[in-house]
């Protein structure tokens, strides 16, 4: 969750860092720095908060002629946002920046120390440049040095080294975390992804995982684990609204397509071999709490009912939800064993916040999950859990929607472990469907070419139930959500076993019934459920793992052996239907009538 942008040529390189990480200052803003080696001086500067800042520190501060320059913006995964947490991270003679995480930094670290090496921050990023160092101390070759280095990395990076030993060059290695590598008259750029360069490089390399190398005269000499590499360069986009949508249509599919891999920051330094740790917790929080009362609005509402029963059913601990606008005025009753929490992408919702000021004042202690770090929820908060979705820019939230529920996940397992409210063995099935998220959450193209088929038919009709029961009722209020926010089609998700109190009496064939059939949770039930609405001739889209023969359309998902996984894979069905109705209908999929991101009126 953070932007790397690097420079080696001889313009101006402080101007080319600070509006490259401009670009990339939405992927984190709670520091930054540059470092840059010019006629063999080596000169770096960092600040805490936005870029702004570090704009502020190096006002006076020029570099001409040739040079290597190095920049970063941090969004903090270990370690506070302090300066010296910020990177670039120094050695004695060498600078890095890195984004990913190492997880093998305390193991480099101990050797490292016990080779009397002292280290300034509590990064991982730290043990590069100090393992680095060490190498070219007993071997005085720079390139050799680095690869030794790269060789001892485990865990996703995407990392650029500067160094006196070589103040000619430009150091680079990518596993898991994006890395592209520019190139301009004379110049070579790299940076995290293409905005920061677009209009200043004219092509382009994206590096694959496992590649590593170096850049010096102009020319840019590549490896990975079969030796050099050739490698060709393609033409670099030059429309940056274009390139920031990725090639796709709209910034909401974009996301969609993104959850898999945000799915990774999510859990990064959180979800470890045996347990669900947050960093940012203070041990005490669940001291004395022996209820959670959870208060959120829209879509953050929804992944706060998911949240309930996760909560209740792992972590076995009361759990109520509420949306914040009633909540205010209902003259709550409210006890100080319970823990207040806030759900909110933006952090800026104001019922949200003011839920939040009215538990506060009854002295409640109190915790935010949100996006955005530095918000009023945030601050305002006793602690909080950064959801780590980058920005979300489709008024119809999706991602941050899949990353909350993700934190809530995490949350219910860490208060299992405290209360000792789950065994060793299903603390690590869980643990073990956890990782395999990103996968349940990678669209796959079959599965999108179909949704767009079948949406032609789902255009009309006097309205749409979203049925669902357990975990899947809050992801058929979502789903239905979705749906009425981009395609205004009247739409409504409900508890499956519900619809025969009332809404069946709408059932004819003009009515389409979304049913989501997880295998792991009451599928008999559900399915008795849609059958009672298939008799009544409502049209039905059934989602499902399991084929189901009174199904109009079928969609088959394929993860069926842990509710969370199914869960997230039917969420992404669902996302991509309201989207395909939307485009069809020809609305602003990222703009909908009526709607705005951030409501921070009343
Ligand atoms: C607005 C947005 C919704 C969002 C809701 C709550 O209505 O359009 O997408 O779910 O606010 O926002 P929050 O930022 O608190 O999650």
């Amino acid at each position: 969750m953070c932007g790397i942008v690097g420079y080696i040529g001889t313009k101006e390189k402080k101007e080319i860092l600070l509006d490259g990480l401009q670009e990339l200052e939405y992927r984190g803003y709670d520091s930054a720095g540059i470092a840059v080696i010019e006629n063999h001086h080596l000169e770096h500067f960092k600040a805490v908060g936005k870029l702004e800042n570090l704009r502020n520190k190096t006002k006076s501060y020029n570099s001409n002629g040739f040079g290597v320059s190095i920049g970063h913006t941090r969004w903090a995964t270990h370690g506070k946002p302090t300066e010296l947490n910020a990177h670039p991270h120094l050695g004695e003679f060498s600078f890095v920046v890195h984004n990913g995480i190492i997880e093998n930094y305390q193991e480099l670290k101990k050797e490292l120390q016990s080779q009397n090496v002292t280290f300034l921050s509590q990064t991982d990023t730290e043990t590069i440049v100090h393992l680095f160092e060490n190498y070219y101390k007993k071997t005085p070759n720079a390139f050799t040095a680095f690869t030794q280095t790269v060789s001892r990395l485990e865990g996703a990076y995407a990392t650029l080294l500067i160094t006196e030993a070589a103040p000619e060059a430009i150091f680079f290695a990518k596993n898991g975390s994006p890395m592209l590598i520019g190139f301009g008259e004379e110049e070579v750029y790299f940076a995290s992804s293409d905005t920061p360069i677009i209009g200043k490089a004219t092509e382009v390399y994206y590096l694959e995982d496992g590649e590593y190398g170096y850049t010096q005269n102009g020319t840019v000499f590549l490896f990975n684990a079969d030796g050099a590499k050739k490698f060709t360069t393609k033409a670099l986009a030059t429309d940056k609204a274009m390139a920031q949508k990725d090639g796709y249509r709209f910034f909401m599919e974009k996301e969609i397509y993104e959850q898999a891999h945000v799915m990774n920051d999510t859990m990064m330094g959180r979800v470890l071999d045996n347990r669900v740790y947050f960093e940012e917790l203070e041990n005490n929080l669940f001291d004395n709490i022996r209820a959670i009362k959870i208060c959120a609005c829209g879509t953050s509402y929804h992944a706060a009912l998911t949240g309930s029963y996760l909560l209740e059913r792992i972590a076995k601990i009361p759990c109520h939800v509420e949306i914040a606008s009633e909540f205010r005025y209902k003259e709550p009753l409210l006890h100080d064993d319970t823990l207040f929490i806030t759900i909110s992408q933006s952090g800026e919702t104001a019922d949200t916040l003011e839920a939040l000021k009215m538990a506060k004042r009854a002295g409640l202690k109190s915790l935010s999950i949100c996006n955005v770090d530095n918000s009023s929820i945030v601050r305002e908060s006793d602690q909080a859990i950064l959801t780590r979705a980058g920005i979300e820019k489709g008024v119809a939230s999706t991602k941050a929607f899949a990353t909350q529920s993700m934190v809530l996940w995490m949350l219910a397992l860490y208060v299992a472990q405290l209360r000792e409210a789950i065994d060793a063995d299903t603390l690590q099935q869980e643990l073990q469907a956890m990782r395999q998220t990103p996968k349940a959450l990678l669209v796959n193209d079959k599965l999108h070419e179909k949704i767009h088929r079948l949406s032609k038919r789902y255009l009309h009709g006097h309205g749409f139930f979203f049925i669902g029961r357990d975990l899947f009722y809050p992801l058929a209020l979502e789903g239905a959500l979705k749906l009425k926010e981009i395609s205004y089609r009247h739409a409504e998700g409900y508890p499956a076993g519900e619809m025969k109190h009332g809404p069946i009496a709408l059932a004819d064939s003009e009515l389409f019934t979304i049913a989501l059939m997880p295998k792991t949770l009451h599928y008999d039930k559900i399915k008795s459920n849609v059958e009672e609405l298939s008799a009544r001739d409502a049209t039905i889209l059934a989602i499902s793992p399991e084929p189901f023969e009174l199904a109009d359309d079928f969609i088959q998902t394929h993860y069926d052996e842990h509710p969370m996984l199914e869960f997230f894979e039917m969420m992404v069905v669902t996302q991509l239907l309201a989207l395909e109705v939307s485009i069809r209908l020809g609305n602003d999929v990222d703009m909908p009538r009526n709607l705005a991101k951030s409501v921070t009126v009343e």
